[in-house]
């Protein structure tokens, strides 16, 4: 779009930020967007960042309320870490397919088949599937996670086959019980894309997220979480890269390494879940207050046990918005 202020959508969008800017200030709110969102959500937020680094970021603020910019698990995720905020989540339909692949009825009769195996599940699932499981993990943690279970043998990892593959792959001592759950964004990398891009640039770094395809985590140079691909091509001497995971991923990525070339593994990767929130939602919601996140009270203490077990293994205090943050 361009930046001409006679241009009437230039005008609107403007008229928007500033629209979203007063409600903030008038709700006491903190917007905080995941890696994924649209360009303009993210230049708006007060924070961005991956999954679990925006809840943590979530206890910290002294916001009454917090928009989440994202998809409904993370901002149940927010909303079980901080139970004296009021959590909105801008467009209700914001649902993550993956999450959806599992429910607490399957996880129950998952464990009643394999009753000497701990239960993992990824932060994508529901907040009743988290309270039916042992320990959660992220993208970056899982096989930290893994590892640390000494006195399981067998663990089932719900609900992301890929990302439950590639960890068996790091954690052979383990036998992973999988699910059929999977990124229907992420697997539509395919192996070609990849060396369809290197034929251009063979210099090009391949960074991949876990939930590709595991012929696609075959030629990556590198594997993570969006949080640890921000933290990785910063210290990379690399100057092109090929990024294996969601298009949102590239405003940040081109702001804060101006002297390096991104280029996405397809344009496929685009995730509908996360585009569907715009600036006029945002305002949407701050000014109706709308669509509040609410765990019933059994489900999200249980939920809470299975974070703080995480957070506990990877070194950080469990989160509660009593403890000060
Ligand atoms: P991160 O937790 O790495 O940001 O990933 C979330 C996600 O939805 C990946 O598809
Ligand atoms: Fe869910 Fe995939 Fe979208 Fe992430 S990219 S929110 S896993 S559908």
């Amino acid at each position: 779009m361009s930046e001409n202020p006679s241009n009437p959508e230039f005008t609107y969008n403007e008229q928007l930020k500033d629209k979203i800017l007063q409600l903030k200030k008038l709700r006491n709110a903190v917007i905080i967007a995941h890696n994924y969102q649209r360009d303009e959500v993210q230049e708006l937020a007060d924070i961005t960042g991956d999954s679990l680094a925006l809840s943590q970021a979530a206890v910290r603020t002294d916001a009454k309320v917090i928009v989440f910019c994202g998809v409904t698990f993370m901002a149940e995720t927010a909303a079980i870490l901080n139970p004296d905020k009021t959590v909105l989540l801008p467009v209700i339909e914001a649902g993550c397919p993956m999450a959806d692949m599992i429910t607490a009825e399957k996880v129950r009769a998952l464990k009643a088949q394999y009753p000497d195996a701990a239960v993992v599940c990824y932060v994508n699932s529901s907040a009743r599937v988290k309270a039916e499981s042992d320990i959660c993990c992220t993208s970056s943690n899982a096989m930290e996670i893994v590892k640390s279970l000494k006195d399981y043998k067998r663990v089932i990892f719900i609900p992301d086959r890929n990302l439950g593959q590639y960890v068996q792959s790091q954690v052979p001592d383990k036998e992973i019980i999988l699910w059929k759950g999977f990124c229907p964004t992420h697997i539509r990398v395919q192996e070609e894309d990849i060396l369809e891009v290197r034929k251009s640039c063979p210099d090009a770094e391949f960074i991949a997220h876990p939930e590709c395809e595991p012929d696609v985590l075959a030629l990556a140079d590198h594997i993570c979480s969006t949080g640890g691909m921000f933290k990785y091509i910063k210290g990379s001497r690399s100057k092109r890269f090929i990024i294996g995971t969601e298009s949102g991923m590239l405003y940040r990525l081109k702001k804060e390494n101006p002297g390096k070339e991104f280029f996405l593994a397809t344009s496929h990767l685009i995730c509908p879940s996360m585009k569907l929130t715009t600036l006029g939602w945002l305002a949407h919601s701050l000014e109706n207050m709308v669509y509040k996140v609410e765990v019933p009270e059994d489900v999200k203490t249980k939920a809470k046990q299975s974070l703080d077990r995480m957070l506990e293994v990877s070194g950080e205090k469990p989160l509660s918005a009593a403890a000060g943050y």
